[in-house]
């Protein structure tokens, strides 16, 4: 089974979520940072468990740590192949270099996020045109290899390499009067939205402006996405699912989780337990928990048959 790109993976829910469908049907696709291996494995491995669709994404940190985007495209093809009952992709988060956008969709990533979200309007446009056409264009899986999301508005918090403070980020909610154009023009697949989230963990919990959600959902047909899952309220995550969110991003929540549990398994560990995967082990057993959680959460357990019979028939 090949890779998938993100917009068939949400063909289907965003079906639901932009027509009059009964609320508690609609579901959106968890979407997981990773900087290692077991990470990408435990992801996957814990969609297949809640025969779920999932998104394995890769920030620039992770790249770099990782040591090429061809690796990282590498093994998610490996993974596509090991298990082909689940519905994914594999997706550059939140990049913001053209050139290296370009040859992440060369190696085979297929999906891509261009966030020029802290330009000028216009030139986030310009920036998002260009990586949507290029996209569509050359991935070499083909014509529609690979989509793209990018974003409007900005999100508070640390994103790897990117800092935005909450006094900016108060300013930077999506402006659903903006949706529209941006979306038309730049021709994007799916688009990340600044609704009241943040990057990292929260001081206090969050508070999602679900009137600005309703706007936005009125005013595109298109997936949206929320970014900074980590501490979010289960209940703010069921409600954003019914009002339409296609895409949940969870970063460092997860990377919790895993070193949670890596942790606790070197202090229960004799000293002279060596093997990695007695140690690493225990920590991909809990991501993959986690995801599980998520998927069902997220309402999309039990949807990848659906999703993969709207794809290949
Ligand atoms: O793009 C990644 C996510 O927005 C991660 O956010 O680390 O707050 O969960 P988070
Ligand atoms: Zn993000």
């Amino acid at each position: 089974m090949p890779l998938l790109t993100m917009k068939q993976l949400m063909k289907d829910s965003r079906r639901l979520a932009t027509t009059d469908s009964d609320p508690k049907e609609r579901y959106a696709v968890g979407a997981f940072n990773f900087s290692t291996l077991p990470e990408m494995v435990g992801i996957v491995e814990g969609a297949r468990m809640k025969h779920a669709p999932v998104i394995l994404m890769a920030s620039l940190g992770a790249v770099k740590y990782i040591g090429s985007l061809e690796l990282i495209a590498e093994c998610a093809k490996g993974l596509a192949k090991t298990y082909p009952e689940v519905p994914f992709c594999v997706h550059l988060d939140h990049a913001v270099d053209l050139d290296q956008i370009k040859r992440a969709i060369a190696a085979g990533f297929t999906n891509v996020m261009i966030d020029a979200s802290k330009e000028p309007y216009e030139v986030n446009i310009q920036k998002s045109k260009e990586i949507a056409e290029f996209a569509h264009r050359y991935s070499p899986y083909g014509a529609d290899g690979c989509s793209v999301e990018a974003e409007l508005g900005m999100l508070a918090g640390r994103e790897e390499h990117v800092q935005v403070s909450e006094e900016d980020a108060g300013k930077a909610y999506t402006d659903p009067t903006l949706v529209p154009r941006f979306v038309e023009e730049t021709g994007i697949d799916a688009l990340a939205v600044a609704i009241g989230t943040a990057h990292g963990f929260y001081k206090a919990a969050p508070k999602i402006r679900f009137d600005l959600l309703d706007e936005i959902r009125k005013c595109t047909d298109i997936p949206l996405v929320l970014h900074g899952g980590t501490g979010v309220p289960d209940e703010d995550f069921r409600k954003c699912v019914a009002m339409g969110m296609s895409k949940i991003n969870v970063g460092t929540g997860l990377k919790k989780v895993y070193t949670d549990a890596v942790r606790q398994a070197i202090c229960d560990l004799p000293d002279t337990e060596y093997d990695p995967r007695k140690i690493v082990g225990p920590g991909r057993h809990a991501i993959m928990e986690e995801i599980a959680g998520k998927c069902d959460l997220f309402n999309c357990t039990g949807t990848a048959e659906k999703i993969l019979q709207s794809i290949y028939g």
